[in-house]
């Protein structure tokens, strides 16, 4: 990766501070390399012409702060994303099966896809009754869209195409229905979820769990960061419970790497052995 020049880390530098005191949302932990595209995308949407003048709009306009909050968390999911990550679930998912009833926790869960993955690989495996699901992420807006539990006519291809690659046994339309042109899943599948906003970085641990999937966000945070997430999780993770990252994570800056084991190589899939 090529190193950012110094003007702009430092002209970055000033805008995370002044979001973070702005919007209560502490940006700080966040990897500036990855904040800066997405940032001078909406530099140019701004009209602002350069990092420092993004710094001094957001100060005396709040929708300008608003857009920039929301652009600086990005909300790419998709339904069984990652195939082989979920067919090396549905390999070790069974393990609930051990436990009268069991909680698995989809942390950053986003606008919803991931949810329903587990929901799904769930009710396949017989085990839909006896886990409660809690998915939670820091944005409001993209939790109530996973309440609603929604996609578009767009997305069905790739969906079905995830789902059945993913180890899928029925059809994916057995678990929705299209209604005023848009599919919804069905409320059984919705309506044993627990949503609400958490922050990874900032809230504590509220239960533990047999499960917990923290896919695709550590990677935009800084190893102190990451740090603190682990921790969180590793005190909300029982022993020989489960914990599932992205394909670009790892438990690199995790304190507790050693209290795990990878399931199968190249599948970020870890079991708690201690
Ligand atoms: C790229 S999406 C990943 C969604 C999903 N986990 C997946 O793998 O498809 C990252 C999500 O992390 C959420 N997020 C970012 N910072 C967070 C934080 N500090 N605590 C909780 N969620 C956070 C964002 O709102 C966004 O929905």
């Amino acid at each position: 990766m090529t190193r950012m020049p110094a003007h702009l880390r430092a002209e970055l530098g000033q805008l995370v501070e002044a979001v973070s005191a702005l919007s209560g949302m502490d940006f700080r932990r966040y990897q500036r390399s990855a904040l800066l595209r997405r940032v001078l995308h909406t530099v140019d949407q701004e009209g602002a012409g350069s990092i420092a003048g993004l710094v001094s709009k957001v100060r005396t306009d709040r929708d300008c702060l608003q857009r920039l909050r929301a652009a600086m968390m990005l909300h790419v999911t998709s339904l069984f994303r990652d195939e082989g990550y979920y067919r090396e679930v549905r390999k070790n998912i069974g393990f609930l099966a051990t436990y009268p009833s069991s909680q698995l926790w989809v942390a950053a869960c986003s606008t919803g896809p991931e949810v329903m993955s587990y929901r799904i690989l769930l009710h396949e495996a017989g085990l839909a009754q006896r886990c409660r699901v809690y998915a939670t992420d820091l944005s409001e807006s993209a939790i109530a869209q996973a309440q609603a539990g929604q996609f578009e006519d767009h997305q069905l291809a790739e969906y079905e195409r995830n789902y059945l690659l993913a180890g899928g046994q029925g059809r994916l339309t057995d678990y929705c229905t299209r209604v005023d042109g848009r599919w919804r899943f069905n409320a059984a599948l919705l309506d044993d979820v627990v949503f609400g906003v958490h922050n990874l970085l900032t809230d504590a641990s509220f239960n533990d769990f047999q499960f917990i999937s923290c896919r695709n966000v550590t990677m935009y945070f800084d190893p102190q960061g990451q740090s603190r997430v682990h921790t969180l999780l590793h005190q909300s993770l029982r022993p020989f419970g489960y914990l599932g990252l992205g394909l670009s994570e790892s438990l690199m800056h995790s304190p507790y790497r050693e209290d795990y084991r990878q399931t199968h190589p190249g599948e970020p899939l870890y079991r708690k052995i201690r």
